[in-house]
């Protein structure tokens, strides 16, 4: 059997992961892979609950830490190991690395502690693909300056998003062989080529 393959997507609010997500499906259902599509807070029952909550309700930074890792393990056991194990590609917009970079580079959680609910909630369980989408913090923000109902996040400011930017491409030079960075600032066309090539040995 094909084994299972886990990629997760990244990058801040307004980076423009979203736009690319049919198009990485479809690159990869067109070679016969069964895929998966799920996403960070959520892909369960629960994890849209907690999801709500993490979006909407004001709380302090360990607390929005601690739901992160809680919908994580409920998202792993239910839905993202099940479906390595019968060979799917599982493609989850967002996974523990935006962890690190909001909560820890964001917030200013200490990393040690985001490292420890890592160990605790999924042992040495990493993607084996990680697609990071990088922008300037000055052109994500303008694209979120445009939307409509801003979540907790979105309401940030450019500050914010920087140091999450910067935590970000932190992780990309930290973990090499399973990073991506993908210049998100180009026309689509030309980011879909490099997606193509990304995904060539998945
Ligand atoms: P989304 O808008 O990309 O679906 O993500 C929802 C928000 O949740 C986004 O602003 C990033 C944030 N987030 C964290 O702060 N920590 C996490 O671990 C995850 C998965 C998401």
């Amino acid at each position: 059997m094909t084994p299972g393959k886990f990629i997760t997507l990244e990058g801040v609010d307004g980076a423009g992961k979203s736009t690319h997500i049919p198009f990485i499906a479809d690159t990869l259902r067109a070679r016969g892979r069964e895929v998966l599509l799920t996403r960070e807070p959520g892909g369960t029952a629960l994890g849209e609950k907690l999801r709500e909550l993490l979006l909407r309700e004001p709380m302090c930074p360990e607390t929005e830490t601690l739901l992160m890792f809680a919908a994580r393990r409920e998202h792993l056991e239910q839905v993202i190991r099940p479906a390595l194990a019968r060979g799917a590609v599982v493609i989850s917009d967002r996974f523990t690395d935006a962890s690190f970079a909001y909560q820890c580079g964001g917030r200013g959680v200490p990393v040690a502690k985001v490292a420890q609910l890592e160990q605790w909630v999924q042992g040495d369980f990493q993607p084996d693909l990680t697609l990071l989408f990088d922008l300037p913090v000055a052109v994500s923000t303008q694209r979120l300056a445009n939307a409509r109902d801003p979540d907790r996040f979105e309401q940030e400011g450019a500050d914010f998003f920087d140091r999450i930017r910067n935590a970000y491409l932190a992780r990309a030079a930290q973990f090499p062989q399973r990073f991506r960075v993908i210049d998100s600032g180009r026309a689509i066309p030309e980011i879909q080529a490099e997606l193509q090539a990304m995904l060539a040995d998945v």
